[in-house]
């Protein structure tokens, strides 16, 4: 959605959009699947699983994983998978199990991921209920938010994750709790909907409310290569709400510099959005070359909830509409693309950092990783 920095006209080198095939191919996806989310990705925010024996599930590219937190109070990511004979063992989330069990043959695991009950199988010769653990994911948590790795050949979290750690914590997004999750089908690449999220070139003409509630051509950005970029904008009024004024209290000691819009694109699926009065993000999965699953959540100071001024729906309100202005946009660019007539575009020094993210994107693509 929205960002801003405005290189000169004389100072921008003009450089094309991507050809088609990177946003419509496929063998493209299954490229970036292995470069791109072959790494950390994110699945969602710990407030999500507050207490022990909560879990959520989380799908990327067709591997469904099990994300709980354990009666001891860590967190962890299990695939879900039986070790009996592969079924899917939950299809829903839960709140406060005290174990998972297998649909099938009632195989029970505890929520460490131990076998603690196979029917029939105690005494088998042979058989090890230690053996039979579900099996586990890398995990790692940044300021609240969840990732996982399929791989134990990527970098560690805190080398590959180096720019961002600390950046954030006057916003202290890991105490905040979650008030609203809306999830969106957009059927467009998931690179498009980085890349509008990437520029307020568009605010003017696609988002009413929001080009009242902050000044599009404002700000500046502190990420400009790279897997992490973004920056800030200027609001207009107090925080970018349907009413113009902060909805809940502060998330933290906000100075002048936090009373803004703050927006970053983070590789390969999270982007975020800090107010002073709340934070918001979305993860975007891709489904196909094709479609993309946004998830979109509003967090809020635990002392929100109990706050008498707390509106949050005037916070939600703002972006869900300018969500679906955006995701409209997102999948009207798909259709164009698509088409024989597309040919690769020209960005405009508005869109800097879309440019950035292309030749970081091409880079990795290229790259022997
Ligand atoms: S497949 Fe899970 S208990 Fe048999
Ligand atoms: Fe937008």
């Amino acid at each position: 959605m929205q960002k801003v920095f405005h290189p000169t006209a004389t100072t921008f080198v003009v450089q094309e959009t991507l050809p088609a095939k990177y946003y419509t191919s496929p063998d493209i996806l299954g490229v970036e699947k292995e470069k791109i989310f072959g790494g950390w990705t994110c699945v969602g925010h710990v407030s999500r699983i507050a207490n022990p024996g909560d879990y959520f599930l989380a799908e990327i590219f067709g591997e469904n994983l099990i994300v709980i937190h354990t009666r001891e109070g860590r967190i962890k990511a299990f695939y879900n998978v039986c070790r009996h004979r592969g079924t899917r063992i939950c299809d829903k989330d839960g709140r406060g199990v005290k174990s998972l069990q297998c649909p099938y043959h009632a195989w029970t695991y505890n929520t460490n991921g131990n076998l603690i009950g196979a029917p029939g199988m105690k005494g088998v010769k042979g058989f090890s209920f230690d053996a039979n653990s579900l099996i586990s994911v890398n995990l790692n948590i940044w300021d609240g938010f969840i990732f996982v790795s399929f791989s134990d050949r990527v970098k560690t979290f805190a080398e590959e994750f180096a720019p961002l750690i600390g950046r954030f914590k006057k916003w202290n997004i890991a105490k905040l709790v979650s008030y609203k999750r809306a999830t969106y089908l957009v059927r467009a690449n998931w690179k498009l909907i980085f890349l509008n999220f990437s520029e307020c070139y568009h605010c003017a003409s696609i988002h009413p409310l929001l080009s009242k509630l902050a000044d599009a051509k404002s700000g500046n950005n502190d990420l400009t290569e790279g897997p992490f970029l973004g920056g800030y904008l200027d609001l207009t009024g107090d925080s970018m709400t349907t009413s113009g004024r902060t909805c809940a209290p502060y998330v933290g000691e906000m100075g002048d510099d936090e009373k803004r819009g703050y927006y970053y694109s983070i590789l390969p699926n999270l982007l975020l959005q800090m107010h002073p009065d709340y934070v918001m993000f979305h993860l975007v999965f891709p489904l196909s070359a094709g479609e993309s699953l946004v998830i979109s959540e509003w967090l809020f100071t635990p002392g929100a909830f109990n706050d008498k001024g707390f509106r949050p729906e005037e916070a939600v309100e703002a972006w869900d509409i300018t969500n679906k202005q955006d995701w409209e946009v997102c999948e009207s660019a798909q259709k164009g693309i698509s088409s024989k007539g597309y040919k690769p575009g020209q960005y405009s020094p508005r869109e800097s950092l879309l440019a950035a993210f292309d030749r970081y994107y091409m880079r990795i693509m290229k790259s022997k990783r």
